[in-house]
């Protein structure tokens, strides 16, 4: 057996060394892992959170847009433009002229477009030359014209049904068979139109 020669052996200090180097490599090795597993209790406390706001957040949506599909016209509402420049401001009852229709929403109720209102000025005296009407088809339930026709009708463009304005909106001409629902209304002496109720009847398909 050959012995190694007395310089070539690890010397005292050598082993200190290199036990030493080791005992870091360890440290080094015990803290990249703790730091590994705190990054990953960051990221699982950063999920769980996130789910959990999420838990909380979405009934409140669904709440909150079920209750702006459910609000309905109601007495006291101002109306308003539903289209054109003037959507948003308040009707301007001495802007429409006899023969005239304009569609308006209660303010602030537009979500539900349930609430869509034909407003028809059928003669110059106020109120009772002004009517309202559920703007929405009783056959199924698209949106009437914003305007009369040379009959001094109200139409909807679908499937043509005729409604006559002057008289309870009764159906003139078919496929609809029953008259669009009338809104009662109010002009305050300012000329501000309000509903003074809601639908008299339902809206749409029945
Ligand atoms: Fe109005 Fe059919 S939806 S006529």
């Amino acid at each position: 057996m050959v012995e190694p020669s007395p310089d070539t052996r690890p010397s005292q200090t050598d082993l200190q060394t290199s036990q030493e180097r080791y005992l870091a490599y360890r440290q080094a090795h015990h803290e990249e892992r703790l730091a590994t597993r705190r990054r990953i209790l960051r990221w699982a406390i950063r999920v769980g959170t996130g789910a959990f706001s999420l838990a909380l957040l979405l009934p409140a949506l669904a709440l909150r847009s079920l209750t702006r599909e459910v609000q309905e016209v109601t007495a006291g509402d101002l109306l308003v433009y539903a289209t054109g420049d003037k959507a948003g401001l308040p009707v301007d009852v001495a802007a429409i002229d006899p023969a005239m229709a304009v569609q308006a929403f209660p303010e602030g109720k537009s979500g539900n477009e349930r609430n869509l209102i034909e407003i028809v000025r059928l003669a110059a005296d106020l109120p009772t030359g002004l009517v309202a009407y559920s703007a929405i088809c009783t056959h199924l339930g698209c949106t009437v014209l914003p305007r009369l026709s040379e009959q001094g009708y109200i139409v909807c463009p679908c499937h043509a049904s005729v409604f006559d304005p002057a008289a309870d909106a009764r159906v003139v001409s078919g496929p609809a068979n029953r008259p669009l629902p009338a809104l009662p209304i109010e002009v305050s002496s300012d000329g501000v139109l309000r509903a003074a109720g809601g639908f008299e009847g339902p809206v749409g398909p029945a």
